[in-house]
């Protein structure tokens, strides 16, 4: 089958108007329990960094990510850009979208900035981030499960 998809950046009108597409996708992550107040109030005001793969005018991926100071418990010690979720519909998995939501995102950033992300050590998207060029950059444990952040 042919996949064609687009990236784009989301404005904050699409934001609103497909938060409930954006949260379902957002959900996808293993042990993760958004509501729509949780996902407006994180990323309403920072949608910069923040992508989406629309094919025919439905949302199947997600890029969400903002710059944030350094942050101590996670070891990061540089101002960065912190990718939050990183989500793909189940049926458009496996066909290159999230590395394209990546490489988008890489491509965009206007000066040369630290980027980290923090994933489940059981999840096996860790071999994602590997495969992407990221490097582990420290493990931590956190309300009891251990988290890796990874560094591009
Ligand atoms: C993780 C996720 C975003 C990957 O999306 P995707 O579009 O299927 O990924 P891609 O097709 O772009 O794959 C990129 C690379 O990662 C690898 N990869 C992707 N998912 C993988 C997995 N679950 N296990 C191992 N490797 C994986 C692919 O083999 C590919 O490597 P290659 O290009 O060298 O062959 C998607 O599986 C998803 O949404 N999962 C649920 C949400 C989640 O856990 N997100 C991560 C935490 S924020």
């Amino acid at each position: 089958m042919k996949v064609c998809w687009h990236i784009k950046r989301i404005s904050g009108k699409i934001f609103r108007e497909k938060m409930s597409d954006i949260l379902a996708l957002v959900n996808s992550v293993p042990n993760s329990n958004w509501n729509s107040q949780k996902l407006f109030e994180t990323f309403c005001e920072r949608l910069e960094y923040c992508l989406m793969a629309v094919k025919a005018g439905k949302i199947v991926g997600v890029l969400l990510a903002y710059e944030q100071e350094p942050q101590e418990k996670l070891g990061i010690n540089e101002k960065h850009v912190f990718i939050r979720r990183l989500c793909v519909a189940k049926e458009y998995r496996g066909r290159g979208i999230a590395r394209c939501l990546l490489l988008k995102m890489f491509t965009s950033l206007t000066a040369r900035k630290a980027v980290f992300l923090q994933t489940n050590t059981d999840n096996p998207v860790n071999e994602l981030y590997s495969r992407m060029g990221f490097s582990r950059h420290t493990t931590v444990r956190i309300e009891g499960h251990k988290d890796n952040i990874w560094k591009m």
